[in-house]
């Protein structure tokens, strides 16, 4: 049979950050409350000159090759803080990366959830097409507003998967669990730019899908947890998948218990540093655990649970493939992490501040204070416009 799974992955998060002791002590707030009790050190903060399509253009620009831009074929943007209420974002991305015209570009909207939906429409794309890739990216700039409670849990990024038959990095596998129900945990009407949280009630959902779906998944597959190396999750904020992990761990062995303890604290360490990227997040802490971590054996398996609020859930699984680590980019993504500059909270509250116009006038910016490649010049005549200095 065909392995189908997750050849590349890229990683993207805007240059700027926030340190979260900077902002407890300007909200009244102890630092501890976000650095244990949300489990937040730093947040991404975004410059007017990036939104939601330059990050993921940024993401995917650092893995493809030539080759990869004449076979991929599938565009899929998953996001929920997307540019335009028509086109898609999968088409700018398509364009400022210059892929194959002969290409589908598409985007995904169920919070953050709607990567997994790309991840998996790319699985049946390359079932049909096996000489076919798909990218497929995860892009959001998380916003709840200042002195909200959700402040501590913003952030910005986006991961690019390169989809593929025998893929060098992960082997999905076919058993998943999905699970659907109408929830008001957290949404954004079309007129905000920031969003609606019930927080309590989010927490509380995002467990119980996970308990809901894990035992389904149990007995659909007859799998339990000594069957996996690691559990990755959606991860508004490092302490979340914590609190859904807890419960279960009684299930298994005090050793199995360690091994998945000691693996998802790994699997938070770049989430942790950038915040919540929404739909991106679950594949940011993936790639947190296989590139932080020392090299897992060949078959390993990990779980992946997808939670994007309103709310769709999703428990699936890959194989970690042969030689992997090769596959990664991890210096780059060192680099990325080291060359980020610190802004102060007054800094980010200017930042946070300057939005594009409503109103339909003109705005160029000065692309060279940005270091990212690909970046938003300015807005004209209702159009955005995006340069690649690279291109
Ligand atoms: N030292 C250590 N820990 C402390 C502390 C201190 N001084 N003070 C408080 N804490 C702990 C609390 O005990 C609590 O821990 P537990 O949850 O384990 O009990 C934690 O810090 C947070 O404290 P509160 O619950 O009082 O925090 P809050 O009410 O101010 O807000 C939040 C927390 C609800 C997550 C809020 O930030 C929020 O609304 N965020 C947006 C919504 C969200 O992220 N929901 C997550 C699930 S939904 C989802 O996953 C989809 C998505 O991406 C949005």
């Amino acid at each position: 049979m065909l392995d189908i799974g997750i050849d590349k992955i890229g990683f993207y998060a805007p240059h700027l950050y926030l340190d979260m002791t900077k902002l407890a002590a300007s909200r009244n707030v102890d630092p501890d409350k976000f650095t244990i009790g949300i489990g937040q050190e730093k947040m991404a903060v975004t410059p007017v000159t990036q939104d939601s399509v330059t990050l993921a253009a940024n993401a995917a620009w650092e893995i493809l090759d030539d080759a990869d831009k004449e076979t991929i074929d599938f565009v899929i943007f998953g996001t929920e803080t997307g540019v335009d209420s028509s086109k898609s974002a999968a088409v700018y991305v398509h364009e400022l990366l210059g892929l194959n015209p002969y290409a589908r570009a598409i985007e995904v909207k169920q919070a953050c959830y709607g990567a997994t939906a790309g991840i998996q429409m790319a699985k049946g794309h390359i079932a049909m097409n096996p000489d076919s890739k798909v990218l497929v990216l995860g892009s959001d700039i998380a916003r709840y507003g200042l002195n909200t409670p959700g402040e501590a849990t913003q952030g910005a990024g986006a991961v690019a998967l390169l989809i593929s038959a025998e893929p060098n990095i992960m082997a999905l596998e076919d058993q998943s669990v999905y699970f659907t129900a109408d929830i008001m945990d957290f949404w954004r009407p079309v007129y905000s730019d920031k969003a609606f949280a019930d927080g309590k009630l989010s927490n509380e959902q995002y467990i119980a899908f996970f308990s809901e779906i894990w035992s389904q998944y149990k007995a659909k597959s007859g799998l339990g947890l000594k069957d996996f190396e690691a559990i990755t999750f959606h991860l508004p904020y490092t302490k979340m998948g914590k609190k859904a992990l807890k419960p279960v761990l009684g299930e298994t062995t005090e050793e199995v218990q360690e091994r998945l303890k000691t693996n998802y604290q790994t699997s938070t360490e770049y989430n942790r540093s950038v915040g919540n990227i929404y739909t991106g997040s679950l594949y940011l802490s993936l790639l947190s655990l296989i590139e932080q971590a020392n090299a897992f054996p060949a078959g390993s398996r990990i779980g992946m649970y997808s939670y994007g609020s309103g709310a769709v859930g999703e428990f699936f699984t890959g194989l970690l493939q042969n030689g992997y680590k090769e596959h990664l980019h991890i210096k780059q993504h060192d680099d990325l992490f080291a060359s980020r500059k610190e802004v102060t909270v007054p800094e980010y509250e200017t930042i946070f501040e300057e939005t594009l116009p409503t109103d339909g006038s003109e705005v160029a910016f000065d692309v060279q204070d940005d270091p990212a490649t690909i970046c938003l010049a300015g807005v004209a005549d209702h159009k955005r416009r995006y340069v690649n200095k690279k291109k």
